[in-house]
């Protein structure tokens, strides 16, 4: 009997019935269901049966459509489903992590650190940047001090400083130390400029010493005849590599003065800021940078109301004005239910004051809160409502969609809309971030790096080890300090309301760039799997599955005794 490469799957199905399909490998058992197959027939049987076996994955193993279709009687979150894997060419070193988030928000990697008191002010926004990723400062503080935290996001490295910090012939070194110390600097050379900030000279910091106090800087400066400048118009478009070659050209010089016609001080290298951006090349992860090749950086704003009620417009304009001035990438316009009437009015506000500046807003899980928020305004939707590991809003309210549901509903309006969708909150390992990845274009973590030296807080001690803080954003402590808004309370703390949150502890983990490392190596063997090599192909290749408890128990070390526990 010879066979036409189409027929195979339906003789199959009639010969051996459904119930089969699990045990069959074709190339064994086609002889004993009487078919012989002629030599020359051998490939087209091979396609035949390749086709045969991809189409029992199909029944099987569904893309997301079918799958979430067939499952919409019931919500599913990341350890409900496990990811087929599929044909591969792709290596998880050669895949790219890279997603836009908004026009002018690129992020190498498609992590964020969470806008929660706990998590994220520069020290963390300046790691997660530096390996990639964006951090999401908080704003349970003053305004005023959001504003420095985005300032210290900003500078942080400078190829080419702009507005370096000067000093005047006339002051004293006394005076020069007392705004080291009052400022904190971490450096002491100075330049010297006269008061129209045509350059002096250079003030360097083995003269910034109490024993010169007394002496003028025009005393001590080197004269400006030594010191080394480079025209503006010389740096050309590669100011970076025009510096590294300067710096390589003048060994002992660790410092490059920019000066305009008029010998008027534009800016300043410094060879261990040039050094380590050239060694950032090599770098595995490598910095998310904004056009000035400067770290990037988002900020948390709150709704803020007045006193009758209605947004204080002014206030919060006046802030996210100050905070663009500062170089803020995108501001997040962060709530425990962003599709509300406020929120709408908050995000579309400032899309009219700032058309060009990116904006996240959330939270919502209904594809009409997506549609509502992009409507108004917002390019990135931040998605859940619930999961998140200090979270007790379901609890609480009762209300919430577990996280892959919602990705899922959310994702399908958000395309419709083109805009992202972030997956915020419930992420335990980099299992759930490829499987969140599979539906939504980044995810938000705060749990996951509470525990770092990175983010605010005090350490303390418990039975021999080591934790931090972490807290919810809707605990009592957290609205008392500022948040209540997010929650759609008055920050009146005399009110009494429910918190939707948890004080907890994180054991302390290791730094950011640790643990930033095993979730992206995750994500990569992820992506590896499934025959993806961009986050792109990744949603459009997925296919999912159910599985059950006893699955579940299978998936993580089992049977044995753990001598170093799974991070
Ligand atoms: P993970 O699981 O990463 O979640 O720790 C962080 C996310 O949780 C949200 N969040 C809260 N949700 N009550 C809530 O219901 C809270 O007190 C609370 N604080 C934070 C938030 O979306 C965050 O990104």
């Amino acid at each position: 009997m010879h066979l036409p490469p189409g027929r195979l799957n339906e003789i199959f199905r009639l010969t051996a019935g459904p119930q089969a399909l699990g045990n069959f490998s074709p190339a064994v058992n086609l002889p004993a269901f009487g078919l012989a197959i002629r030599p020359g027939a051998m490939a087209a049987c091979r396609m035949a049966t390749a086709q045969l076996l991809s189409d029992l994955d199909a029944a099987f193993y569904q893309p997301a459509d079918a799958f979430f279709t067939a499952n919409k009687h019931v919500a599913l979150t990341y350890d409900d489903v496990t990811l087929a894997t599929l044909y591969s060419e792709v290596l998880p070193k050669d895949t790219q992590l890279d997603v836009q988030l908004a026009e002018g928000l690129r992020l190498r990697i498609p992590i964020i650190s969470a806008d929660m008191d706990t998590v994220t002010e520069s020290r963390m926004a300046i790691a997660m940047a530096l390996n990639g990723g964006l951090g999401l400062i908080h704003y349970n503080m003053p305004e005023r001090q959001q504003l420095q935290e985005v300032s210290r996001v900003k500078n942080h490295i400078h190829g080419l400083i702009q507005d370096p910090v000067k000093v005047s012939p006339d002051q004293t070194i006394a005076e020069v130390l007392e705004m080291v110390e009052k400022r904190k600097f971490a450096f002491g050379t100075f330049p010297v400029v006269d008061a129209d900030g045509r350059l002096v000279g250079l003030l360097p910091s083995h003269v910034v010493k109490p024993r010169y106090a007394k002496r003028k800087v025009a005393e001590a400066l080197t004269p400006r005849a030594q010191v080394h400048t480079i025209h503006e118009k010389e740096l050309g478009n590669d100011p970076i590599g025009r510096a590294d070659k300067f710096f390589t050209d003048h060994p002992g010089i660790h410092k490059l003065l920019v000066v305009d016609d008029q010998d008027r001080l534009r800016g300043l290298f410094t060879m261990s800021d040039i050094e380590r951006i050239t060694q950032e090349k090599n770098a595995l992860l490598k910095p998310a940078r904004d056009a000035q090749f400067r770290l990037i950086c988002g900020a948390a704003v709150p709704v803020l109301r007045r006193a009758d009620g209605q947004l204080d417009r002014e206030r919060i304009l006046k802030h996210v004005g100050a905070l663009v001035e500062r170089g803020v990438d995108v501001v997040a316009v962060s709530t425990a239910h962003g599709h509300t009437r406020t929120v709408g009015e908050m995000v579309r506000m400032i899309r009219d004051a700032f058309p060009t500046l990116p904006i996240i807003a959330g939270n919502v899980t209904s594809a009409a809160g997506v549609e509502f928020l992009a409507d108004c305004g917002a390019n990135s939707i931040k998605v859940g409502q619930g999961p998140g590991s200090i979270c007790t809003t379901r609890w609480v309210a009762g209300v919430g969609i577990p996280q892959l549901t919602a990705l899922y509903v959310t994702s399908r309006a958000a395309a419709r809309k083109g805009v992202t969708i972030i997956a915020d909150g419930g992420i335990t390992k980099s299992g759930d971030m490829v499987k969140a990845l599979t539906l939504a274009h980044a995810v938000l973590c705060g749990g996951l790096f509470a525990g770092c030296p990175e983010a605010p807080g005090q350490l303390m001690e418990l039975g021999g080890k080591m934790y931090k803080q972490y807290r919810g954003m809707g605990s009592e402590a957290a609205m008392r300090a500022g948040s209540a808004v997010r929650y759609g309370h008055s920050n009146d703390a005399t009110r009494k309301v429910a918190p939707e949150g948890v004080e907890a502890l994180k054991e302390v983990s290791g730094s950011v760039d640790s643990v930033l490392t095993q979730l992206v190596g995750g994500i990569q063997a992820g992506m590896g799997y499934l025959g993806a090599r961009t986050l792109e192909e990744l949603r459009q290749k997925a296919r999912f599955i159910r599985v059950t408890s006893a699955g579940q128990r299978e998936a993580g070390p089992h049977d044995i005794i753990e001598i170093k526990a799974t991070k």
